[in-house]
């Protein structure tokens, strides 16, 4: 029988997700992604060129898997369109290799602005939102009133449309943006042009017919647990479930179907936009840590807040995903330091606690272990580790009770250091 695995982000999302997708999806008959929308940036290396994905799930580089964008994502397509256009010198067969679910919803132009004017008028309590539209077309949804692609093809489109728009436009009059509505509904209907070139379908029977004849299926998460809107650090959070349970809602997949829940992390912390971090370094070696990891947005090249490893919120999203199998992403990036730090625990008026706390460790102390850096190397066993590292994928292992089987040296797809058991399709 076929089978779901799936691949999220453990902590605030850019845990590398991109690249490990890329790296297994040979093993995998299908990608799909379940949720979010081009708020996501998976990144991609391999042949010395770096490639970024927003809306389009990473396996889209390797011949013979077919690629789904699932019923949970909000689309764009004017991004998507831009997407596609940047794919144009890969000669990849995208029409073949990528299917969108018909119920997957649209993100229109003014769905964008009402997610700049939310923020504005949220003053020093904003989220750091992308901007990409993604929290109001999740609003759309939930209040029953959003278009979804199944829609485009109905006589009536243009005019739903329309209610649509002016609903959000009536919204916006007691905003002070600047925009030219025509040009965006230009540009708009313009790219559903290249969207209607593809098979927009019902994915779920697509993906469960494939499951009965026994093929294997990779759900790719977008951002992290820890901006789960329900378990992450709300209100700074997404508009979406990033937990492995959003898998089987965003694919139309039944629960007992999940085999294997990968877990990514980085050795490290970081957090784009707003709202809490408890490990954050607010120091240079903060700085220090964002310069060697290259940490900057995927999708809007913001500077990335960088901290050390907390423990107890790795545990928490291992613990609401049931991850199967760790990977711990840049462990490069720790290399040679003079000593490296990791969060064990909490405490408050002498009170400890491993749990994390509502608010994220607001007025919390952090208890910390450090641990002594290692060597950098181009490693191709766990067995050729500098001790150094062994002992801190130990301590991983033994804190989360979880094995640690994946871990990433560098960025190109080569620089991924396996053990034999991980993937046993
Ligand atoms: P939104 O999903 O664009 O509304 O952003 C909500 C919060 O999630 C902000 O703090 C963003 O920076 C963060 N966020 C959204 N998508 C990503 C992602 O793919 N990686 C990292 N952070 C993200």
């Amino acid at each position: 029988m076929g089978r779901v695995d799936v691949l999220l982000g453990l902590q605030w999302g850019d845990e590398g997700k991109g690249k490990v997708v890329d790296f297994l999806a040979p093993k995998y008959d299908v990608v799909a992604r379940f949720q979010g929308g081009p708020n996501a940036g998976h990144t991609l290396e391999f042949d010395g060129k770096k490639h970024v994905l927003h809306q389009i799930p990473s396996g889209i580089f390797h011949e013979g898997i077919l690629n789904v964008v699932g019923n949970g994502v909000v689309l764009d397509p004017i991004t998507f369109a831009q997407e596609i256009k940047d794919l144009e010198s890969f000669n990849l067969d995208l029409q073949k290799s990528l299917i969108l679910s018909n119920k997957a919803q649209v993100i229109i132009p003014t769905h964008r602005l009402l997610d700049q004017a939310y923020e504005i008028s949220k003053g020093e309590q904003k989220i750091g939102s992308t901007l990409r539209g993604i929290g109001p077309t999740y609003q759309d949804k939930m209040a029953r009133v959003g278009l979804r692609l199944g829609d485009l093809v109905e006589p009536d489109f243009k005019q739903r449309y329309e209610k649509l728009r002016d609903r959000h436009l009536a919204i916006l009059d007691n905003h002070d943006l600047d925009f030219n509505i025509q040009a965006l509904d230009e540009k708009f209907f313009q790219a559903l042009d290249v969207l209607r070139q593809f098979d927009i379908v019902s994915t779920e029977y697509i993906i469960n017919d494939q499951l009965s004849q026994g093929s294997s299926v990779l759900a790719e998460g977008a951002q992290g647990s820890l901006l789960d809107i329900d378990f992450g650090s709300y209100p700074f959070v997404t508009s979406s479930n990033t937990i492995s349970a959003g898998a089987c809602a965003g694919l139309g997949v039944p629960p007992g179907k999940i085999k294997e829940v990968y877990g990514i992390f980085k050795a490290y912390c970081t957090r784009v936009g707003s709202g809490p971090f408890p490990t954050e370094l607010l120091d240079a070696s903060g700085e220090d840590l964002r310069k060697r990891g290259n940490e900057f947005g995927a999708t809007t090249g913001r500077p990335r807040r960088c901290g050390w490893l907390d423990l107890p919120a790795l545990r928490y999203a291992v613990m609401l995903n049931g991850v199967t199998k760790l990977f711990m992403m840049k462990v490069d990036v720790l290399a040679d330091l003079e000593e490296i730090k990791a969060c064990v625990g909490y405490e408050r008026e002498g009170v400890k606690t491993d749990q994390v706390p509502l608010n994220f460790t607001e007025d919390w102390q952090l208890l910390h272990q450090s641990f002594k850096s290692w060597s950098d190397g181009q490693y191709q066993s766990f067995g050729q580790f500098p001790d150094e590292l062994s002992e801190y994928i130990h301590f991983i292992e033994q804190n989360i009770s979880v094995p640690l089987t994946l871990v990433s040296t560098g960025p190109d797809r080569t620089q991924t250091v396996l053990k034999e058991e991980t993937i046993a399709l």
